[in-house]
């Protein structure tokens, strides 16, 4: 436990925060469609080289979660990427739920699906160098839904994800999403985001989750993304905040959010705003993907020419969203 511990506090160390960049083979296509690049084996290896050997991101990164594919892949010298990052001193972790899926007599519904067989994949992941794991649920807001049905069996399957990385000794990252998509107000995403906490927090209770052992990933309580007002950024941080503080235990070390397709701008401004509403239980930090990612894609191209501006665009949103941790970040940093 106290190892586990001390792997969740590193990596929401002060000024860090974590790269997702554990898109699985469905998702990476979608990003590489809009930049005009064809995913293979060899160009997701590519970019994620790019990625992994940016010189000075270890300043601001703390880990990243790699996918099945990506752990097992090396860089072009030979090195195993989990190698790569521990020499930097950045943590590696792996994505282990195999996708969200039609949830049975709900229409509109998902539930997360890997958990058969996870014991064995664990045990061959901590042999790869993972350290750290993520299993992400998937919570739409609808006509009607989520339902409490939908909220409680994925909360259920969250903890059990959670035990089993425990019982292996890494760090479990939890991650509740909800979805971000559709008209609703701040207040529909406020109660249907503090639903699916209270749920997270009595499964992983119930199930013998060390809390000081683990990190929450979730999403920011915005409006809907085609809601005609949208609410901006000091009431997301308050509602977000006020939203984490009713429901997300102290023993927690770290709040790591997810981007959930806000701008890049956003998603740090809201997390800048949310650090200086004062001290909190616990850290409030990152988990992006497409927020750190998305300018080093649109640099990069698919073209090594590229590499170095694509380098310096994914350091860049680093360097702003570590500085969000603090006081640190001003938006004219984004023009620099
Ligand atoms: P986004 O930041 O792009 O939402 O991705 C984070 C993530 O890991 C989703 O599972």
């Amino acid at each position: 436990m106290a190892d586990l511990e001390a792997v969740a506090r590193a990596l929401v160390a002060p000024g860090k925060g974590i790269l997702a960049a554990d898109e699985s083979g469905g998702t990476i296509e979608k990003r590489f469609d809009a930049i005009g690049v064809e995913s293979t084996e060899d160009t997701r290896r590519a970019y994620r080289e790019l990625l992994f050997t940016t010189e000075g991101a270890a300043e601001h990164i703390s880990g990243v979660i790699l996918f099945d594919e990506t752990i097992r892949q090396r860089s072009s010298e030979g090195t195993p990427f989990p190698e790569v990052l521990e020499r930097q001193g950045i943590i590696p972790g792996i994505k282990v739920d195999r996708g969200a899926k039609a949830l049975a007599l709900a229409p509109g519904e998902k539930v997360t699906e890997g958990l058969d067989g996870l014991r064995e994949r664990f045990a061959e992941y901590v042999e790869l160098g993972a350290k750290f794991a993520k299993w992400r649920a998937v919570i739409p807001i609808g006509d009607g839904i989520p339902s409490e049905y939908c909220l409680w069996v994925s909360a259920h399957a969250l903890a059990r994800y959670a035990a089993l990385a425990q019982e292996a000794g890494l760090v479990p990252i939890v991650e509740p999403e909800v979805l971000m998509d559709g008209d609703h107000s701040i207040e529909r995403a406020y109660h249907v985001t503090a639903r699916m906490q209270h749920a997270v927090f009595t499964e992983l209770h119930d199930q013998r989750v060390a809390l000081e052992g683990m990190l929450l990933k979730p999403n920011m309580v915005l409006s809907g993304y085609e809601a005609r007002e949208r609410a901006g950024v000091e009431e997301v941080a308050r509602a977000t905040v006020k939203c984490l503080r009713h429901n997300v235990p102290a023993a927690v070390p770290g709040i790591v959010f997810l981007s959930g397709g806000q701008s890049d701008e956003d998603a740090t401004a809201h997390l800048k705003a949310m650090n200086a509403l004062g001290p909190q239980p616990w850290e409030l930090s990152f988990s992006y993907g497409r927020a750190l990612q998305a300018p080093a894609q649109k640099a990069w191209q698919g073209d090594p020419a590229n590499v170095p501006a694509a380098q310096a665009a994914y350091l860049k949103r680093a360097r702003l969203n570590g500085a969000a941790r603090s006081a640190g970040y001003r938006a004219v940093d984004e023009t620099r």
